[in-house]
Order: C-alpha cells, then structure tokens, then sequence
C-alpha cells in the first residue's frame, strides 16, 4: 500500500486473476434487471459473488425474473417494481434495497427505452419527455440519492448504460441518443462530483446486442439487424453474456483507479 492506496483505501486483495474481480459480499442493483443486456449482467454480478435488487416495471416480471437469478447463481435477488420515469417510485426502490441488503456497492443504470424511430421534425413533446424521462432523469436521480449512502458504507461503483450512438447519433433516433449523451456527460460530472465519497462512476456504451430492444428495432426497419452487425469490424450483433466481463471489470477493485470513463463494448463499432 503507498500513500495513494492509502488515500483511496484500496481493499486487501490479491493482484491477480480472479480475486480482483470478486464481489462476494457486495450489492448489486441493476435496473431493467428482467431481461435482455441487464438480465445478463445481474447473473454476471451475482456469480462473481454479489447479490442482487432487480428491477422492471412490473413486480410480477421482477418477482420471475428474481426467482430464476437466486435459483440459477445461489445469491439472494430481489425484484423491485420502479418505473425509471417516475421520480417517486426511485425513493421507494431506495427503500426497498437498503431495508433487504442494507447496503448497495454496484449500481448499473441500464434500464433504458428507445420506442420507436423518430426523425427530428417528426419529434412530439410527449415522446421527447418520456424518453428523457426514463434515459436521463431517472437514472440520474437514482444515482445521486445512492451516491451519498455509498459514501457512508466507504465506496462504491456505478455504471452508466450508454450506446456507441451517445458519441455521433443517428438518423432517427436523435432523441435516444442525445439522452444517453446527457447520461454520458452526466457522467463525467457525478465521477468529478463524488470522488470524494469514493464513489467511481463510469459509462459502459454497447454497441448492437441481440435482445428485444433491437428485435423490435428490426421489425420496424427492414435490413436494421444487418447494417448494425455491419456497421461493427466483427461483422456481427453480440449476444447479451458478452457484456458480462466489462462490468464485472467495472463494478469490481479490478477497476479502482478508473473513474469518469466511457468503455465501448461494441466489436470496434464507431
Ligand atoms: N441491445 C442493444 O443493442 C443496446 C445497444 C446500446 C445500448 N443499449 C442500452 O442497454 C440498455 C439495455 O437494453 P436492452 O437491449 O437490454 O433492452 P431491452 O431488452 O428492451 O430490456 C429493457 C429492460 O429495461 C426495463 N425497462 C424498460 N422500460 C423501463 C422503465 N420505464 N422503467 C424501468 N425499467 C424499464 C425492462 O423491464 P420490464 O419490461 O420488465 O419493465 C427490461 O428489463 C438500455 O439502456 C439500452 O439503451 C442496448
């Protein structure tokens, strides 16, 4: 340990291989937890050893969702019913994770919609908000009442979801990607504001992923799944576990000193 470690209070681990990647008794609160890319990383977390609050819309979905994590990794899981775009209902999701866990150590910000393509002129004041809403508001307000009691408990780590589309958008989708570029820039503010409580914030921008987010996509675009694995230097869509390894190297000590960055995982997709 040096006088930065020191500082930092790096924890008391081994300098390789597994063991910086643990996350034995830690806790993990992903949101949109029932499926697609936030299903996948909350099985990643918990197998690394931390248990889980879930989220989704709906508790039934949460509660089958929650289920299916404890049985299939053996950590608790809980499946919390919070709507990211309404306001109230995240102090209630707060509350319901500190009443089970008492703690939270890893948040993902991952819940995140994108309806329907919508060229700029055709934009409505409904569809706007709802998106930021949900994209931007609620993950920010879910972050900035967690950061603080991160700090108490000595650290913590969030992860921001993103897209690859964040840094240059796209025609149709201006409104998604401007919200994760608000979410990306968001951010680099809360790792600027929250060193201090020890708290590392960072962006994880996944390019083309095979969940319902972009099956959807493809239905209302024809050619959408080919130009995106095309768009990509693998020339493919990633199936949702490979996700996995970058935010466990997020969530965990193995990335102590990484903090207000943004980490595409996107097969070399621009
Ligand atoms: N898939 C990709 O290729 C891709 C690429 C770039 C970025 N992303 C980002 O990655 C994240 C996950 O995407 P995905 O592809 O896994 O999406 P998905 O398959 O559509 O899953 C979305 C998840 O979010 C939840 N959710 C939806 N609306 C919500 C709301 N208003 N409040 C709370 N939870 C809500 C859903 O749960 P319920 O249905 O149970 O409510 C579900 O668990 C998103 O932020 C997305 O923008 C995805």
């Amino acid at each position: 340990m040096n006088a930065f470690t020191e500082v930092y209070e790096v924890s008391p681990m081994g300098t390789g291989g597994t063991k910086l990647f643990d996350l034995t008794g830690k806790v993990a609160l992903v949101t949109g937890g029932t499926r697609g890319l936030g299903n996948a990383m909350a099985r990643g977390l918990a197998e690394a050893g931390a248990s889980l609050v879930i989220t989704g819309r709906k508790q039934a979905s949460a509660d089958e969702a929650a289920e299916v994590l404890t049985a299939e990794t053996g950590r608790p899981c809980l499946g919390v019913a919070c709507h990211m775009g309404d306001w109230e209902q995240i102090d209630g999701l707060i509350e319901r994770a500190y009443t089970e866990h008492g703690r939270v150590d890893v948040l993902v910000n991952n819940a995140g919609i994108n309806p329907a393509f919508m060229p700029v002129a055709q934009i409505t004041s409904e569809f706007f908000d709802k998106l930021y809403a949900v994209n931007v508001k609620g993950p920010m307000r879910l972050a900035a009442l967690i950061a603080p009691r991160m700090g108490e408990a000595g650290g913590g780590s969030i992860v921001n979801i993103v897209t690859v589309g964040a840094y240059e958008g796209g025609p149709g989708i201006g409104t998604y990607s401007s919200s994760k570029a608000a979410l990306l820039n968001f951010t680099k503010v809360m790792a600027l504001e929250w060193a201090d409580l020890k708290v590392r914030v960072n962006a994880l921008a996944p390019g083309p992923f095979l969940t319902d987010m972009m099956t959807g996509a493809a239905r209302n675009m024809s050619g959408f799944l080919e130009a995106a694995a095309n768009a990509t230097l693998q020339k493919r869509i990633a199936e949702p576990e490979e996700i996995v390894g970058t935010v466990i190297y997020l969530a965990s000590d193995a990335s102590s000193f990484v903090t207000g960055e943004d980490l595409r995982v996107a097969g070399g997709m621009r």
